[in-house]
């Protein structure tokens, strides 16, 4: 059969084949399949969806496409953790350090700001000196002497997904549950860990918007990793604000020092120590009661912090930002957004303030745009908090003024006042195993 009768089973509502999927993730990979038809069937994809066989046949094939971390001659029980992205969402480069503080090792292989959504990986390189594209063969000797290391995806690791995801992100064939479920999973598996907890975003700020399909991507991911004899398990998290009080990232790594010596934003640590926990526990290490005061005694202890140093001085990085946040790179400008009224942040739309903090520079537009690490938001009210007409609820940091007015227009809109204190949701919604 060729590749068109494939596209047009799909147009027509049918499932693929087994034998399909191979040739489509083998066509995509040789780069036999020209991307018009490759970015056909991903639109019928979006369109028609994919059964659960299909996802995990999709998934298999990614993972098939290149090779596979190989973690055995790392002592312990390996867990990964992966968020589906959002703003302000820096909970890896805090969680990473606490874990391996508490002697389970994680591994982490990160990816890039993508839209409105921060990067992991663009986030650490705000650190002078700080090298991301570490070998595998560096990998897992970091893993080995830290007990954790966050670095780009290999070209080697689900190759497939690279070029999907890539084809995905100009062709408006994102937002779909087997396309998402497959890469992540494609990739996590790729990456050689044991186990794995995800952290499924949720709302303005994330792909899924609803309760209901954050669910079912969850639900999709565990099933996929269970299968594969990953234990997955998943959180389900708001992303309707941004997490913490900054956006941007050199911004971003101070937030998470400050974290790391217990002087972090409420809604961080609570994602970080119930994420972390959780891992723990996974891990098999540490019974449940005794997951959460392992981790609040990395944290008090300094330990956290102190693994955060030997990470970044093994990633090449300078360990002075820990002592001295100046050594960062630092905006030039400030440009506060103040209430129009007295009242309460209702909601403070997490995409919108993602797309302030790329219209300063923090983030791109296209893959091979160049970052401005020190440009970004700082939240002074975030949403619940009282304030005056005239006090900053935002504020812009930027260095180059061109994308400014832009960005005024977004972070306004991302406002709402209340008179009365708004109900927020909780930012842990519910878990899947
Ligand atoms: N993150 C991924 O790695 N892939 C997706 O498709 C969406 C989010």
């Amino acid at each position: 059969m060729g590749f068109i009768d494939v596209i047009a089973k799909k147009r027509d509502g049918y499932a693929l084949s087994r034998e399909d999927i191979d040739e489509f993730v083998y066509g995509v990979s040789a780069a036999n399949i020209p991307d018009y038809q490759v970015s056909a069937l991903l639109m019928a994809i979006v369109i028609r969806g994919m059964s659960d066989r299909e996802t995990g046949w999709l998934t298999d094939a990614m993972v098939r496409s290149g090779d596979r971390v190989d973690l055995s001659d790392v002592p312990g029980t390996k867990v990964g953790k992966h968020s589906t992205g959002g703003v302000g969402d820096k909970v890896s480069i805090v969680l990473a350090p606490i874990v391996a503080a508490c002697g389970v090792v994680l591994p982490k292989l990160s990816g890039r700001g993508l839209g409105h959504t921060g990067g992991t990986l663009d986030k650490l390189e705000a650190i002078p000196g700080f090298r991301v594209n570490l070998s595998v063969d560096e990998f897992i000797r970091m893993l080995t002497d830290v007990g954790t290391s966050i670095v780009g995806q290999t070209v080697s690791l689900a190759p497939a997904d690279k070029k999907l995801y890539a084809l995905r992100d100009v062709t408006a064939t994102v937002p779909s549950l087997p396309l998402i479920a497959a890469s992540v999973m494609s990739k996590k598996l790729a990456e050689g860990s044991d186990a794995l907890v995800l952290d499924v975003k949720c709302g303005h700020g994330a792909f899924m918007k609803s309760e209901t399909d954050a669910r079912d991507l969850a639900r999709l991911m565990v099933s996929i990793g269970s299968r594969a004899g990953l234990r997955t398990e998943a959180f389900i998290t708001d992303m309707d604000a941004p997490l913490g009080r900054a956006v941007g990232n050199a911004l971003e790594v101070i937030e998470c020092i400050e974290t790391l010596k217990g002087h972090g934003p409420d809604d961080i640590t609570a994602l970080v120590v119930a994420l972390a926990s959780r891992i723990l526990v996974v891990s098999g290490r540490y019974a449940r009661p005794d997951a959460e005061p392992a981790v609040r005694r990395a944290l008090a202890s300094g330990r956290a912090l102190e693994k955060m140093r030997a990470m970044i001085e093994w990633q090449g990085g300078d360990a002075g930002v820990l002592d001295d946040y100046a050594r960062l790179p630092r905006a030039a400008r400030r440009h506060a957004i103040a209430a129009g009224a007295d009242g309460y942040v209702a909601a403070l739309q997490a995409d919108l303030v993602g797309r302030a903090s790329m219209a300063v520079g923090a983030g791109r537009q296209r893959i091979e745009d160049r970052i401005d690490h020190s440009a970004g938001v700082v939240i002074a009210k975030k949403p619940g908090e009282s304030v005056r007409a005239g006090e900053t609820i935002l504020e812009l940091l930027y260095n180059d003024d061109r994308g400014l007015g832009e960005a005024s227009a977004l972070a306004s809109s991302a406002i709402r006042i209340s008179a009365e204190p708004p109900v927020l949701r909780p930012l842990l919604l519910g878990t899947v195993a």
